[in-house]
């Protein structure tokens, strides 16, 4: 080989290199690192990236000096020359894909092993998707649930995730991490927080219509503010009767707030009683009108709108987005105390 064309080739390559390492680097390609897994996966991101550049380099070179000098005339219909094996470059082509290939898995078997890796502290949450909503629970407060996934940073937190219908996926892409939840299976994530602030939770895997409803958030605090946010939740939740033969003691509404809260209904429905805010489906706190409008009494409209929820759809919220199994889910004896919690409230609003 000439130097010549040494030189020319290198140049090329510099060339296709310099204008793929700007592609890569110059637009914002990952969004902002909030966990520790984040960061090794990003390693591994950039680790790829680096060899593709520089096979990208070689292979653009050769082809746009070939394109150049060995160009043939335009009327020259021959087949090209016969060339049988060259030993030296065939075992050259193998080896160096060989070694990359094999390092790319290398760096990601580590990097998987470490970011599963649980502290000794570990927070456990439980995670229920269903159609469509996420709600979060911490077995280390009693009762506690969150329609929004709170978690303390700097701490090792693993989420052990219930599908109650359909496959669901949960994702926050600052965490960098994805893991599908499967009817039938407890699926798994482990995540260190490692930035305060509020990072949007989203199901990323098509589970019907209301799929591109089902948002939420994840939350960072400070470990601080994190465990009194849940020893506030676990007094708030105190005197709900999950299993109650003793619920006796408690007054209906109390009972029935516990039931809205458990189930996450705030995470859809404005109710000023439960300090809800949702706003994907009907205002709660207008429910006489709703009634009215459905031409239905107050108490037995809200008990079907939970059980059948597709019976009387309000217009201007879609069909089928909520769960449709409230039915099933919930005993009869919290059904009652959510539907007397509901219609207390709502004549309460309704008579403003
Ligand atoms: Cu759940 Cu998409």
């Amino acid at each position: 080989m000439r130097k010549g064309s040494i030189v020319a080739l290198l140049g090329l390559a510099l060339i296709a290199g310099g204008v793929a390492t700007a592609v890569a680097l110059v637009p914002t390609w990952l969004p902002e690192e909030a966990s520790r897994q984040a960061g090794r996966i990003a390693f591994t991101f950039w680790f790829v990236i680096a060899i593709c550049i520089f096979i990208f380099s070689i292979v653009a070179a050769v082809m746009v000096y070939s394109v150049m000098h060995f160009r043939v005339q335009e009327d020259d219909f021959e087949d090209g020359p016969p060339v049988h094996g060259h030993t030296g470059l065939e075992i050259t082509w193998t080896v160096i894909p060989f070694l990359l290939v094999t390092s790319i898995a290398i760096v990601s078997a580590i990097v998987l092993s470490r970011n599963d890796a649980q502290a000794q502290d570990t927070l456990r949450v439980d995670v229920t998707a269903q159609q469509f909503e996420f709600t979060f629970s911490y077995p280390d407060a009693k009762n506690v649930t969150s329609p929004v996934l709170r978690l303390p940073k700097d701490r090792s937190v693993e989420l052990y995730m219930r599908s109650l219908d359909v496959i669901h996926s949960v994702f926050v892409p600052q965490f960098s991490q994805k893991e599908d939840i499967v009817p039938g299976l407890v699926t798994q994530l482990h995540i260190t927080p490692t930035r305060l602030g509020t990072f949007p939770l989203e199901c990323t895997e098509l589970c019907g219509l209301g799929h591109s409803l089902m948002r939420s958030q994840a939350v960072v605090m400070e470990p601080a503010a994190f465990d009194s946010w849940l020893k506030q939740q676990e007094k708030a939740a105190a005197p709900a009767p999950p299993s109650t033969t003793t619920s006796t003691s408690i007054s209906p509404s109390a009972a029935g707030l516990a039931v809205f809260n458990q189930n996450g209904c705030s995470a859809c429905h404005t109710l000023s009683a439960a300090k809800a805010t949702g706003k994907v489906g009907p205002d709660l706190d207008n429910l006489v009108s709703y009634a009215r409008q459905a031409h239905k009494p107050l108490e037995p409209f809200v008990r079907e709108s939970i059980v059948d929820p597709n019976a009387y759809i309000q217009p201007g919220y879609p069909k089928d987005v909520m769960p449709q199994n409230f039915g099933h889910v919930l005993t009869k004896e919290q059904l009652d105390h959510l539907v007397t919690f509901l219609v207390q409230s709502a004549q309460k609003s309704g008579n403003k």
